[in-house]
């Protein structure tokens, strides 16, 4: 039976270590706002306009301040307004730590459920940008704003990218605060600096392992390391789509704890950004990592590592469970609405595409 949509009624706080049965689990409130109005099946609009989504470290100085201005128009909203960047950050909290509930179809019981470890990881994120992005495009006024993508994958996208770097607007002759900013970040991963042409800047270790801590690889070694990192996921263990997107997960089956080689692919960029400490806020921990810009950039790319792995002839669930599977959001006009998984599947419907960039780990087979 497919996931309905959550019972908003039923929902509760989420919980922080995401454990859902620890008793002494600490929890944090992430609910939506109650809806004002009936909630309805969502309609894509028919020959939207295109937007391109740019990698994050080619980006020039008007887009990074259109982008700027978009995040910092969602940060202004008040925070009961589910568009603002608050509530943006909570869906993730409430859907990835158990804070929402759907009704069993059958048992009517409340049952609580997590998009991750599961087949539900790629549509459910793929639903939640498309949605932020066009709420930020709305309050720029500005329908082909696209968010930009972290390109992880490739040895020039291997940093932090720079214009998430700075406390202060990376732009000259700009005071203002950067809403790209976060101040929950392991400060041993930024860039040493915000030049934005340089391709060398701490490089990100896919392998890394907080427990570990930072390896002395020398960088070069780090960036092969990664590319045969994305290779494996993307190639050896991402034989179909059980492998590549996660287990089938039904409702009230089991908790769901079968994360695809597409979300073992994703997690470094997590734990690598977050802290070190307490929860590991931001990005180390799901119920924070929406608070930090940089999510929804991290999450472009893993949104495009579908669009890749399909077009190296990878081929979707074909079940009814997954395609009639239901999420709830609000629009970018604040309006409470249902999708389903099968109005995701094709990214020019949709009215989004990646800007193309080389794909290096295909060379890069272990
Ligand atoms: Cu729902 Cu990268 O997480």
């Amino acid at each position: 039976l497919p996931l309905p949509y959550p019972d908003l009624t039923a929902c509760t706080k989420s919980v922080i270590s995401p454990i859902p049965d620890d008793p002494n689990a600490e929890q944090v409130e992430c609910c939506p706002p109650t809806p004002l109005s009936e909630i309805k099946p969502y309609k894509i609009p028919v020959n939207p306009v295109k937007r391109i989504r740019p990698a994050a470290h080619l980006v020039d100085e008007a887009y990074i301040r259109k982008y700027m201005n978009a995040i910092e128009a969602m940060k202004a909203l008040p925070d009961k307004d589910p568009r603002s960047f608050y509530q943006q950050a909570k869906i993730h909290c409430a859907y990835c730590n158990y804070g929402h509930k759907v009704k069993h179809p059958v048992t009517g019981e409340e049952v609580r459920f997590s998009v991750h470890g599961n087949w539900f990881f790629l549509p459910f994120h793929r639903w939640y940008l498309y949605f932020f992005e066009r709420i930020a495009g709305e309050l720029i006024n500005d329908p082909t704003f696209a968010l930009p993508y972290w390109n992880w994958d490739a040895p020039c996208g291997m940093t932090i990218p720079a214009m998430f770097v700075p406390e202060m607007s990376p732009l000259a002759g700009e005071t203002r605060p950067n809403p790209l900013y976060d101040a929950l970040r392991n400060p041993d991963h930024l860039p040493l600096n915000n030049d934005q042409d340089r391709c060398r800047q701490i490089v990100f270790d896919l392998n890394f392992n907080r427990a570990g801590g930072d390896n002395q690889l020398p960088d070069i070694t780090r960036v092969c390391n990664n590319l045969a990192f994305v290779y494996r996921n993307m190639v050896s263990n991402a034989v179909d789509a059980e492998r590549f997107m996660g287990n089938k997960y039904y409702v009230g089956c089991d908790i769901g704890r079968g994360a695809g080689s597409c979300e073992l692919l994703h997690n470094p960029a997590h734990s690598w950004t977050g802290t070190t400490q307490n929860n590991n806020e931001d990005m180390g921990n799901f119920y924070s990592a929406g608070f930090d810009p940089i999510f929804y950039c991290h999450h472009g790319n893993v949104d495009r590592t579908w669009d890749v792995w399909r077009k190296l002839g990878g081929n979707d669930f074909g079940d009814q469970a997954w395609l009639d599977s239901k999420f709830f959001f609000y629009d970018e006009l604040g309006d409470p609405v249902y999708v389903s998984v099968k109005d995701c599947l094709d990214e020019e419907k949709l009215g989004y595409e990646y800007q193309k960039v080389e794909l290096p780990w295909l060379q890069a087979r272990p």
